[in-house]
């Protein structure tokens, strides 16, 4: 995976459960996103040492992820730990899926291949309210200066600040390829405050944006 330009924003946290797993993308490579049955996150290669089935469309059993194909499971660290065809196989160190950093900040997951441990710093984290991740076919930069034009201030190089009234949004951009962006959105508040009816409204703007931001340049009244 290509990853040398620091952390990426993979999901948002709230969209993996514990014991669940989904597919991503970055910059055309295929990752797998999951959660144990801890609540750890991890974002792994996508793609079983055996065959090559896409572990996001595995099982998720305590700390294992087990493949959907042959139920060859893997450990938090990546490690084949068990062959359902060999039950008392010691498995050798070297099948093993390739693992990357998976920290979470503001709500959402994020990846990345360098050795660097500081998350992206946008300011407070504490208190956070999930909105959506919106997939749209343009490329980020695109996507992101729509979102200038609109009144959005970059915070720090992958999250940017957009204010409606007195709630602030913030939006983390994942460049899927290179005409395919996701933008994981979340509300800068409590969800005591800031869930249900607000939440809503939000989901709802951020899936007309996603027609916009497709179909042509929306004007700064139509983000706001
Ligand atoms: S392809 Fe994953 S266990 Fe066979």
């Amino acid at each position: 995976m290509k990853l040398n330009e620091g952390w990426v924003p993979v999901a948002l946290s709230a969209s993996i459960e514990a014991g669940t797993s989904t597919g991503a993308i970055v910059e055309g490579s295929e990752i797998v996103v999951w959660r144990d049955n801890s609540g750890n996150a991890h974002v792994w290669e996508d793609r079983c040492p055996h065959r090559g089935m896409r572990l996001s469309f595995g099982f998720v059993r305590g700390d294992h992820i087990a493949c959907l194909y042959h139920g060859w499971q893997y450990d938090t660290a990546g490690q084949c730990r068990y062959i359902p065809a060999h039950p008392t196989l010691e498995v050798p160190e070297t099948i093993k899926v390739p693992t990357f950093q998976a920290k979470e900040k503001y709500g959402i997951v994020w990846t990345t291949t360098a050795s660097e441990n500081l998350l992206p710093d946008a300011g407070p984290s504490a208190a956070i309210t999930p909105v959506r991740s919106v997939y749209v076919d343009r490329a980020k930069s695109d996507v992101q200066d729509v979102f200038e034009q609109a009144g959005m201030t970059m915070l720090c190089e992958q999250v940017g600040k957009l204010v409606s009234g007195d709630d602030v949004l913030l939006l983390a951009f994942q460049a899927k390829a290179e005409a395919k962006t996701a933008v994981h959105i979340v509300i800068s508040g409590s969800h005591a405050i800031y869930g249900g009816a607000k939440q809503k409204h939000y989901a709802q703007w951020a899936e007309n944006l996603r027609f916009h931001l497709e179909q042509a340049t929306p004007s700064a009244a139509e983000v706001a």
